[in-house]
């Protein structure tokens, strides 16, 4: 898999020190509330079982299972809850967990159902931001790196479902994503 990967942008030491920093981060900010972390799956698996195991609060935790892509690299802008029940967050301080923002149609329509579904707060917390124009604006109240638009694979995000189990994150290489860029 590792010939597949055109640069490793952040490594395994790597993610872990920013995930210890954002974990202190994190801590600071609800340490007198009663935290509803809800992860994105899948891409955010990795993510939240790393970065929770550094947050030792009283913290309730559940997942939301959304498709926005259906297998290509460029974003649909419809985003399907797979799910029928939402986590019941009335009343409660959500923190939203995904792997990567991108276009914003995902966590922008997370946000609203969370809302419409009377959270008392809701704070988004993402492990990648891309530098580039949204469609939808989502602001993230954590963020672990930034990067450039480039599709990036392993820790958690895929393409067409593989690489999630690479232990870092890398740019995947152009020519295996079938369309020129
Ligand atoms: P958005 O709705 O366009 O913000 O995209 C959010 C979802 O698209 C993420 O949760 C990922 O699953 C997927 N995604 C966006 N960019 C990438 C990427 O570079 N690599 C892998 N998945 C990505
Ligand atoms: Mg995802």
């Amino acid at each position: 898999m590792l010939s597949d990967i055109e640069r490793v942008l952040f490594d395994e030491p790597a993610i872990h020190r920013r995930l210890d920093e954002m974990a202190a981060q994190i801590m600071d900010d609800y340490r007198d509330r009663e935290l509803t972390v809800i992860a994105v799956l899948n891409g955010s698996l990795m993510f939240m079982s790393d970065l929770l195991r550094r947050i030792p609060l009283p913290l309730k935790l559940d997942c939301l299972s959304v498709v926005s892509y259906h297998g290509k690299a460029q974003t649909s802008g419809e985003v399907i809850f797979k799910q029928v029940a939402l986590p019941d967050v009335a009343d409660r301080d959500v923190l939203i967990l995904d792997d990567i923002l991108h276009s914003g149609h995902t966590l922008a329509a997370i946000r609203e159902k969370l809302e419409a579904a009377k959270s008392r707060g809701i704070g988004v917390c993402v492990l990648l931001s891309k530098r580039k124009q949204r469609a939808r604006h989502v602001d993230a109240d954590y963020v672990g790196f930034e990067i450039e638009d480039e599709f990036v694979v392993g820790y958690g995000l895929d393409f067409m479902e593989r690489y999630r189990n690479l232990p870092y994150i890398g740019v995947l290489r152009k020519e295996l994503m079938g369309q020129p860029s």
